[in-house]
Order: C-alpha cells, then sequence, then structure tokens
C-alpha cells in the first residue's frame, strides 16, 4: 500500500478503534478516573478549579523533575555525563512549563482568591514534599524545612534521606576530583545537611575548566546546564511572588511566614555559586 492510501484508509474516524471492553484504552492507561477525582474543589466558587489545576499540575511536573534529576544524580554519581546533560536538559524543559503556569494563574485577580481563601486554613506550598525534594537536590538545605512532614514518615524518610546526601553539585564537583581538578577536601567532605559556600578552590577548578572548554567539554556542558537550572529555579520563584504579590499583597502566609518578604528573601539563594562567580572571574 502506498503511503497515499494508507493515509486515506485511516483518514476515516470509523476505522479507529473503538472496543475497548477487553482493551485497554487512553484513560484507563493513564488511569485517568483516580488523576481526576483529586480535583476537588470546597466551595463553589468559580476560581477554586483554577487554583486546584495550577496546584496539580505543577506537582506533577515537579514529580517528573524529580525521577529525572535522581536518574542524573545516580549516572553523575558513576562518573557518566552523557545521559545526566539529556536528564538535566529535560528538567530544564520542564520548569519551563512550571513558570509559564503562573501566566494561567495571574488571570485571577484578589477578589476571586478571596472567594475560596477560607477553605483551605493553613495549607500552603510551603508545605510541598516535591517542591522540597527538588531544592534538596539542588542543593537548598535546611532541616528545618522538613518539620512540616514530620507527620508524614512516607514523606519525611525520603527528604531526610536527601538532605543527608550530596546534591547534585556536590556529585559535579566529585566529578571534576575525579577528572584531576583539584577540588579542596573540605567541599568533597562537607556537612550535606547545609547550604553550600562558595570556596576559592572550586572557583579555581572551574576556571580551569572554562578556560579550556576543548578539553573540559562534558564538565563544561554540564556547568552550563546546571546554570540553565538555576537560571530557571530564579524565574519560577520570581513569578510566584509577583503573583503572590498581586494576589494578596502583604498579607502573611497560609503556611505561617511573612508571605511575600519571606519569598523576596529566598530569592537570594544561590545554588551553584561558583558557577555564577566563574564569569567575574574569567
Ligand atoms: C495565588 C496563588 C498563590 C499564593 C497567594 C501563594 C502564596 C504563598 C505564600 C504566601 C507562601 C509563603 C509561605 C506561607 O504560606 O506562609 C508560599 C510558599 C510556597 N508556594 Fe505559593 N502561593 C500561590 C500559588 C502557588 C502555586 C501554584 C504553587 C505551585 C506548586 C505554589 C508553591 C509554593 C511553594 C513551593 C512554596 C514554598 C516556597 C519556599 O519555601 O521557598 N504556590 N506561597
Amino acid at each position: 500500500m502506498s503511503q497515499a492510501e494508507h493515509g486515506t484508509d485511516r483518514d476515516a474516524p470509523e476505522r479507529a478503534h473503538t472496543d475497548f471492553g477487553r482493551r485497554l484504552s487512553y484513560g484507563d492507561y493513564l488511569r485517568l478516573d483516580t488523576l481526576l477525582s483529586a480535583h476537588q474543589p470546597i466551595t463553589g466558587a468559580h476560581d477554586e478549579h483554577l487554583f486546584i489545576t495550577v496546584h496539580h499540575v505543577s506537582e506533577v511536573w515537579l514529580s517528573l523533575i524529580i525521577r529525572e534529576l535522581q536518574a542524573a544524580m545516580t549516572l553523575l554519581a558513576a562518573g557518566v555525563t552523557d545521559e545526566p546533560l539529556k536528564m538535566l536538559t529535560r528538567v530544564v524543559r520542564a520548569q519551563e512549563q512550571l513558570t509559564a503556569a503562573w501566566g494561567v494563574l495571574k488571570t485571577m485577580t484578589p477578589a476571586d482568591y478571596l472567594q475560596f481563601r477560607g477553605a483551605f486554613g493553613e495549607a500552603s506550598g510551603f508545605q510541598s514534599a516535591g517542591y522540597r525534594m527538588v531544592e534538596i537536590l539542588l542543593g537548598n538545605r535546611n532541616p528545618v524545612l522538613l518539620r512540616p512532614f514530620e507527620h508524614r514518615p512516607d514523606q519525611h524518610g525520603p527528604l531526610h534521606a536527601a538532605l543527608h546526601a550530596p546534591s547534585v553539585y556536590d556529585l559535579t564537583l566529585r566529578l571534576l576530583a575525579a577528572r584531576g581538578l583539584p577540588i579542596p577536601a573540605e567541599v568533597l567532605e562537607r556537612d550535606y545537611t547545609q547550604p553550600p559556600v562558595e570556596n576559592p578552590g572550586v572557583l579555581d577548578a572551574w576556571l580551569t575548566v572554562y578556560r579550556d572548554p576543548e578539553r573540559y567539554w562534558d564538565l563544561y556542558e554540564l556547568a552550563e546546564k546546571l546554570l540553565d537550572v538555576e537560571d530557571n529555579f530564579r524565574a519560577w520563584r520570581f513569578n510566584h511572588l509577583t503573583t503572590v504579590e498581586r494576589t494578596i499583597g502583604f498579607k502573611t502566609g497560609s503556611g505561617g511566614t511573612s508571605g511575600a518578604g519571606y519569598l523576596r528573601r529566598a530569592l537570594n539563594v544561590v545554588l551553584f555559586p561558583e558557577l555564577w562567580q566563574v564569569r567575574t572571574s574569567l
């Protein structure tokens, strides 16, 4: 059958599979009943649907990001760089989707939001286990942030384990050391529960890579990919802050922080300090 004939044949919707009594259908495979049954607004407010949808979609992207980061980290720990680069590219694309979601949520005015705000009490993204896991894997470490999960050992356990394990950046620095670049011992054996501190020895190692990209091509690419991830992370945070300010102004957050003030301070977090500093030193 020629390509044209084949196309014509399949053009008719009557030819599509329709008998799913005993075969796996689209909805069955994706468990759409389960997925969509999680959408349970508490009030009759029109915009509560939007609010729940954007949170749900964001959590699904976060879970993909965690999966990709963890897979990339396992390979980096084994000294492999090509597959992790592909996985981190996927993380970067998923982050773009996360950030784009703010545009949809920003169509909600403060008055729309106030119609259902009372319904969710003290619930807040501050208690998002997915978001905390992404932060921890990327290296933003603060044991205090695990407290909201103490009542959920299934969430607290993996977060606690990740907090005590190397971040994607720690593993990258180990890789540099394995390639003969002098990474100080205090960095390689640092306390993982704390955030990274800019280190002159690490900066020197990155300077060597950035001054001779051809020689260290995969490390150079990895560094630029990590910078893409942090760049996107900042964009998400900034858009969150702007959305919060235009929705609740400077009220305290449902999670109990100062709200916009807390989120503004979080903009100062630096995940991969030497990768930003190396540009100044080049
Ligand atoms: C109009 C919508 C939103 C408002 C007014 C809002 C408000 C806030 C506020 C005030 C905080 C600070 C913590 C606290 O609650 O005291 C916060 C934290 C957070 N929110 Fe939202 N948020 C909104 C939408 C979202 C969405 C769609 C997500 C997606 C997952 C999200 C994820 C988070 C996360 C992860 C944090 C913790 C950030 C950190 O600790 O650095 N928020 N939010």
